[in-house]
């Protein structure tokens, strides 16, 4: 009796919780913040720039090999692209591509179908189906981009502080931008046409931080989202990732359109794109950057790349900050997981095959 009493309680008790959880992670069609449990910290460099300069042990061995290099010959400083610095690098290719690669090679492996779906304008963001474990193919409420001539992708790299490239860069007629970059104090450097914005996982969290915690509105963050405003917003990521889901990605772009008064569409990719990539690429873990270049080879016929540098000094030995936007950090003060050296030597690869065109010098004609 007693035996059969405990064992209805906890049967009892077992539903009650799984009836409970079931109900707190369903989705309903209204949006609520809940915290985020974060398997991975935002880190931001600690360092200042004195303590940077003076700390000669901090520089890696690629960077000072490279650019001491780079400098001594400095015959790329005449020139607007990079051409044979890295040939030697190539032909003892560890981390780059080790086989022969074309531009067929990654529009075959990319295709426009499954690599960007964007939702029609009249879609709501709760109407959004970001159920990727059942994708149908596209349909009335999703469409790909139509092909392009010329393309620019524009990093973020300070190489692009007071390069004087924006007109070159808006000439393009299809513009990537990555990461809700400064656009507005920058349109000299970097122009201010902008078709899609790749917002990845690091800034779609500090978007959802933004969203959340109030004494962020005045964040730098805040003051870039103009740029985000008449774009595609695009994720280009699997929402299976337990940091971002798509709950949250719904949350931050209903909070983004109503509380800062934006209006853009969303994008998604299918499932395998980043799987693709590395594979084709040869790299671990591909930057956002990249993620827009594959984006665009595959979408244009013309792909011209800029603000993609991974040295510390550029061609005449002057500090390079990590982005052209915001306070000065040198790259190897990041803590981060991107293997900038291996994807420069790609691009410059890719370069040197006449697959895309890097630039790293300003453009000042
Ligand atoms: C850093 O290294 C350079 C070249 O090796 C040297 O000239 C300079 O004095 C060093 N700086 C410090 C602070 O050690
Ligand atoms: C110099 O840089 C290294 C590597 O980044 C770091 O571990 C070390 O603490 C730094 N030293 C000083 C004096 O800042
Ligand atoms: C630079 O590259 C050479 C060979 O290319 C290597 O022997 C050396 O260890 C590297 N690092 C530095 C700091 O010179
Ligand atoms: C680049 O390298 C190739 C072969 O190594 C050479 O023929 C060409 O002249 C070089 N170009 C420049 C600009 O140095
Ligand atoms: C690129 O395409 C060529 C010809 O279609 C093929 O032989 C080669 O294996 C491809 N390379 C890669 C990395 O897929
Ligand atoms: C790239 O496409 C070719 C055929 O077009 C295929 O054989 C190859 O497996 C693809 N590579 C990747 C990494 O998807
Ligand atoms: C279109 O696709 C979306 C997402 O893939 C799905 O939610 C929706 O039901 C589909 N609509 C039609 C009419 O098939
Ligand atoms: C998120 O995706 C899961 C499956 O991966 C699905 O069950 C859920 O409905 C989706 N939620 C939203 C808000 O689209
Ligand atoms: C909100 O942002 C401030 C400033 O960055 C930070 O100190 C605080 O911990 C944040 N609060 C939450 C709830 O994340
Ligand atoms: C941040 O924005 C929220 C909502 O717009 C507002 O209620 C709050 O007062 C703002 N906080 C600051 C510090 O401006
Ligand atoms: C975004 O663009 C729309 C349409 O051009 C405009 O009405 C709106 O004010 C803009 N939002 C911001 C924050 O500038
Ligand atoms: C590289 O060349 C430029 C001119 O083309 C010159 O102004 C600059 O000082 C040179 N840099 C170095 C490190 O020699």
């Amino acid at each position: 009796m007693k035996f059969t009493l405990v064992t209805l309680f906890i049967t009892i008790l077992f539903f009650g919780i799984t009836v409970y959880v079931f109900l707190m992670t369903k989705w309903s069609t209204t949006l609520n913040f809940r915290p985020i449990t974060r398997t991975t910290q935002l880190k931001y460099p600690s360092v200042t720039t004195e303590l940077i300069k003076n700390n000669n042990s901090s520089i890696n061995n690629w960077i000072s090999n490279v650019t001491t290099e780079h400098i001594k010959n400095n015959n790329s400083g005449i020139n607007s692209r990079i051409s044979n610095v890295t040939t030697e690098h190539d032909k003892n290719n560890n981390f780059g591509i080790n086989n022969l690669i074309s531009k067929q090679n990654i529009t075959d492996n990319f295709s426009l179908r499954t690599l960007i779906r964007i939702y029609q304008k009249d879609i709501q963001i709760e109407d959004m189906d970001l159920d990727q474990s059942n994708w149908i193919p596209l349909n009335k409420s999703t469409y790909h981009l139509p092909r392009q001539k010329n393309c620019a992708v524009v990093g973020n790299s300070g190489i692009l502080r007071n390069s004087a490239c924006g007109e070159d860069i808006d000439s393009n007629d299809f513009v990537f931008r990555c990461n809700v970059p400064d656009v507005d104090n920058y349109v000299k450097d970097v122009g201010h046409k902008t078709n899609v914005n790749i917002v990845f996982q690091t800034t779609m969290l500090e978007l959802y931080d933004l969203c959340t915690n109030a004494t962020l509105n005045e964040s730098t963050l805040a003051e870039r989202l103009n740029v985000l405003n008449g774009s595609i917003i695009w994720y280009p990521e699997s929402f299976k990732s337990k940091i971002v889901t798509n709950e949250t990605v719904k949350l931050v772009l209903k909070c983004i359109e109503t509380k800062f008064n934006l209006q853009f569409q969303f994008a998604v990719s299918a499932l395998g794109f980043t799987g693709n990539m590395r594979r084709l690429l040869n790299l671990k873990k591909p930057t956002t950057g990249m993620r827009a270049i594959v984006a665009a080879l595959s979408l244009c016929e013309h792909v011209n790349v800029y603000g993609f540098y991974p040295y510390i000094f550029d061609q005449n030995g002057k500090n390079v900050s990590y982005h052209y936007y915001g306070p000065f950090f040198r790259l190897d003060s990041f803590d981060t997981s991107h293997n900038y050296s291996a994807e420069f030597h790609t691009l410059q690869t890719l370069d040197n095959r006449n697959v895309l065109r890097l630039f790293t010098n300003d453009c000042k004609h």
